[in-house]
């Protein structure tokens, strides 16, 4: 059956990971410890770049965008599963589905985008280290940020114009724990061919584009740590961007993972379950990795334990 025109399609209803009535605890509990280590590793972040005048630098200005991108990331793809939990209501307006996926969509893009900054910060800092505090000056870092924030909601305009078109879909259910682009495209019976190429393009033109500009940096990085004698001064150099290394490298398995598999598997559950870690896992580990491998953050983490303590 097809719900066309005639019926005017007001909701959808967001199946979730799973229907079974013994998983619902489980799987709450899981969503929810994963969501609060979330915010408090990243609100912890926040905390401590925004109390240390030390980590007032690009670098940790651009950490600390990336922190509030993944607080808002994991938001917009968690809440639903809990909220449905706590209230039974597992249905969501077309217009908060939409509002929900150019969300998605924007904040997937800004997060690529701001890494690719990051690793621009990097190359700087470390090939041009005389000239750092001209070239990533306040007003140049501030600019950059805001130009990765409006081209990621630019970016994710033209999918939503072309989707908030479709009049027809197959079904009011929603195979997923949240209002993604690929399962919407899915339950939709208009011509969705348009929105598949463009889907294409940009995935094509995003996973390159910032791809390529994350990781040529890090050619010249290499190269130019392999060039510093002292054994100190190499590992000085590279643990500043092992981190962001490896939060690259993160980012770009999950996308991988998440959306270069064959959409007939989309359905098994256990492949749900999968799809949640990929979404959960970018911004849980985030700040651990940056908190973990960091000498600068682990000192600020421990003079602001210090600073807090002194005042209780
Ligand atoms: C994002 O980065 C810019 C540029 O460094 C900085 O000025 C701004 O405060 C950061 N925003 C947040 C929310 O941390």
């Amino acid at each position: 059956m097809n719900l066309t025109d005639q019926t005017v399609l007001t909701f959808f209803v967001i199946k979730g990971i799973s229907d079974a009535p013994s998983l619902q605890l489980p799987i709450f509990l899981l969503v929810l410890f994963i969501y609060v280590i979330t915010v408090c590793g990243n609100g912890t972040i926040l905390f401590i770049v925004s109390q240390q005048p030390q980590l007032h630098t690009p670098m940790y200005f651009l950490l600390c965008n990336l922190s509030v991108l993944d607080i808002s990331y994991s938001t917009v793809t968690l809440h639903k599963i809990l909220v449905s939990f706590v209230s039974g209501d597992k249905t969501v307006s077309v217009n908060a589905c939409r509002a929900q996926m150019f969300i998605f969509t924007s904040l997937v893009c800004n997060e690529l985008l701001i890494l690719t900054a990051m690793s621009y910060d990097r190359y700087v800092a470390i090939c041009n280290p005389l000239h750092y505090s001209t070239i990533m000056s306040r007003s140049v870092c501030g600019i950059l940020s805001s130009v990765c924030w409006m081209l990621g909601f630019l970016e994710s305009m033209p999918h939503i114009i072309l989707i908030s078109r479709f009049t027809c879909y197959k079904s009011k259910v929603i195979d997923h724990f949240f209002c993604d682009i690929v399962p919407l495209l899915n339950l939709s019976c208009n011509d969705t061919s348009l929105s598949k190429f463009l889907m294409f393009i940009c995935g094509l033109f995003l996973a390159t584009f910032p791809f390529f500009l994350t990781f040529i940096p890090y050619v010249f990085i290499i190269r130019n740590i392999m060039r510093i004698p002292l054994k100190t001064g190499k590992y000085k150099a590279f643990y500043t961007c092992s981190s962001h290394l490896t939060v690259v490298v993160l980012l770009y398995v999950t996308l991988v993972c998440q959306y270069l598999r064959p959409a007939s598997v989309e359905t098994l559950e256990s492949n749900k379950l999968f799809s949640l870690f990929n979404t959960a896992a970018v911004p849980l580990l985030n700040p651990l990795i940056y908190s973990l491998k960091n000498q600068d953050v682990k000192s600020a983490l421990k003079r602001s334990w210090h600073q807090l303590t002194k005042k209780l």
